[in-house]
């Protein structure tokens, strides 16, 4: 009995991690990634030259801008320019999306809340962002 105690709390902390990360998975795939897809891929898809902000994937998107600053730090969405860029005002000339549609105030909370909880982007498929075809729903 002694011997299998161990055993089991290891198992048990495995299943706690396992189910963190699936529901860091989950807001990623359902918040994150569709506000991204919809309002900022058509612009940052890698069209626009590097060091610019490139949302395809985790890799290209944790890199830094040609002044320095993380476009994305974990744990930090006041150090994280892509929360600056959406934050600022209708009028600045660098307010982001560059549209006519702002994200909303739940919007930009929820990415700041991504960014804080540790902005968990997958790798593979699930991490990889596409264009929406316009009338779909993403
Ligand atoms: C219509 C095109 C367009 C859209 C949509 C767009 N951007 Fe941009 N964005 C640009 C351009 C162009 C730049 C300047 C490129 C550079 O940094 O050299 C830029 C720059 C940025 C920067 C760097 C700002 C700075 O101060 O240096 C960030 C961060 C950014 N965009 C985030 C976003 C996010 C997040 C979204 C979606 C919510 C978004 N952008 C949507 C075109 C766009």
């Amino acid at each position: 009995m002694i011997r299998i105690l161990p055993l089991l709390l290891i198992l048990s902390a495995c299943s706690i991690t396992s189910g963190t990360k699936h529901a860091e998975e989950r807001y990623f795939l359902t918040q994150v990634k569709p506000v991204l897809q919809q309002h900022c891929l058509q612009c940052h898809n890698g069209s626009l030259p590097p060091p610019a902000l490139n949302l395809t994937n985790k890799a290209t998107a944790f890199t830094r801008s040609a002044s320095g600053r993380d476009y994305i730090l974990p744990g930090d969405p006041d150090c994280s320019l892509l929360i600056s860029a959406v934050q600022r005002g209708g009028t600045h000339p660098k307010m982001m999306p560059r549209t006519e549609v702002s994200l909303t105030e739940d919007q930009i909370g929820m990415l700041r809340e991504w960014i804080e909880d540790g902005a968990y982007w997958p790798t593979g498929e699930n991490g990889t962002l596409r264009m929406q075809k316009s009338g779909e729903n993403p």
